[in-house]
């Protein structure tokens, strides 16, 4: 019983958060039916699967195929910077616990890594998520001009479909010019040395 409540606490703090990112919400009953509708339930996981995942194991376990993927919850509500900024931003755990003060996990792995969170916010200790897509300090990437061109939900196209990644990995090498220089011949942007070299 006290399970299902906290489900139903869960579900309506993350409708009334889709809500928020959604452009013309409706109701919060109406919201949290669409993410049921359409979502695709993450497979169940324990930390001791992160090992084996592709990509760098993270001080917490968290996973996109959950949030972003079975929740629906949209890139821009984390990654906020992305259209306007060169970087997208990581989260800071104020993010986090705006759900997480009331989501406390519905199995055992869940509990435990948002305990690690929660843990985290107690202490004011900041989570050191591993980076992993990261070019030289010589280079550099505007993710406001790609996305401003491509359109918001372009993040695939680099990324791969993070939606359903229960560990970020790296999809293409970002480390290689060649990358970058193919596009940008496909697509007839410039490829002046000095608009992506310092
Ligand atoms: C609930 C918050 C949240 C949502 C929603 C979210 N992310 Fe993230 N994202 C994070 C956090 C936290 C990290 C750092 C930990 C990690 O890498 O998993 C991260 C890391 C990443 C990284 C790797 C960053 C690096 O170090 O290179 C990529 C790429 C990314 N997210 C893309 C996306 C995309 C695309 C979406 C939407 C489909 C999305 N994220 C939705 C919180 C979120
Ligand atoms: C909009 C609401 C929302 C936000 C914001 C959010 N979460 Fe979650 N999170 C959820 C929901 C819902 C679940 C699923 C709970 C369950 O059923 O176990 C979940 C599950 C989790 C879990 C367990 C499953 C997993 O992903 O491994 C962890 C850990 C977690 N969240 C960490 C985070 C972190 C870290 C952030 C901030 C970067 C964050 N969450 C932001 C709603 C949210
Ligand atoms: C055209 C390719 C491309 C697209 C499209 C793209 N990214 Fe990236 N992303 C990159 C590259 C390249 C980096 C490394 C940038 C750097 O090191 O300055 C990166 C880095 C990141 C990071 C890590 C930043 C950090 O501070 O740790 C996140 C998070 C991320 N991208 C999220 C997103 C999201 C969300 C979207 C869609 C809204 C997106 N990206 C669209 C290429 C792309
Ligand atoms: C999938 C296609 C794609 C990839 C991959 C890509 N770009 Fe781009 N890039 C574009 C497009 C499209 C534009 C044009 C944006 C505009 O018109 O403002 C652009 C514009 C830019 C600009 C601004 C250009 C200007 O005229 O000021 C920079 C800088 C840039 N890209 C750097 C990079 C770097 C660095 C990488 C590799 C890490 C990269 N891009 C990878 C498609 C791509
Ligand atoms: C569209 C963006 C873009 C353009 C245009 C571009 N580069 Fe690069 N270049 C990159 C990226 C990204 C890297 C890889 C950085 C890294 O190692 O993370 C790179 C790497 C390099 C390296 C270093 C190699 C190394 O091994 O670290 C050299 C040298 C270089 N570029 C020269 C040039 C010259 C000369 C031009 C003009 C003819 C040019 N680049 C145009 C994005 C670009």
């Amino acid at each position: 019983m006290r399970k299902l409540l906290v489900g139903a606490v869960a579900t309506a703090i993350v409708s009334i958060a889709v809500g928020i990112v959604i452009a013309h919400p409706t109701t919060a009953q109406q919201a949290a039916k669409k993410v049921e509708a359409d979502s695709v339930v993450a497979p169940r996981l324990t930390v001791a699967d992160s090992g084996q995942l592709k990509g760098p194991k993270q001080p917490i376990f968290f996973r996109h195929d959950v949030h972003a993927g079975q929740y629906k919850i949209q890139c821009q509500y984390c990654h906020y910077s992305v259209n306007y900024a060169s970087e997208p931003g990581i989260p800071s755990l104020q993010t986090c616990m705006g759900c997480h003060l009331a989501v406390g996990g519905s199995d055992s792995t869940h509990r435990a890594e948002i305990k690690k969170l929660r843990d985290a916010w107690n202490q004011k200790q900041p989570v050191e998520w591993v980076r992993i897509h990261q070019i030289a300090k010589h280079a550099h990437f505007p993710h406001m001009r790609h996305l401003k061109a491509m359109g918001p939900n372009a993040c695939g196209t680099c990324h791969g479909d993070v939606t359903r990644m229960p560990q970020v990995f790296k999809v293409n090498n970002v480390n290689n010019m060649g990358f970058c220089i193919s596009c940008h011949v496909e697509r007839k942007v410039s490829r002046d040395c000095a608009v992506c070299h310092y």
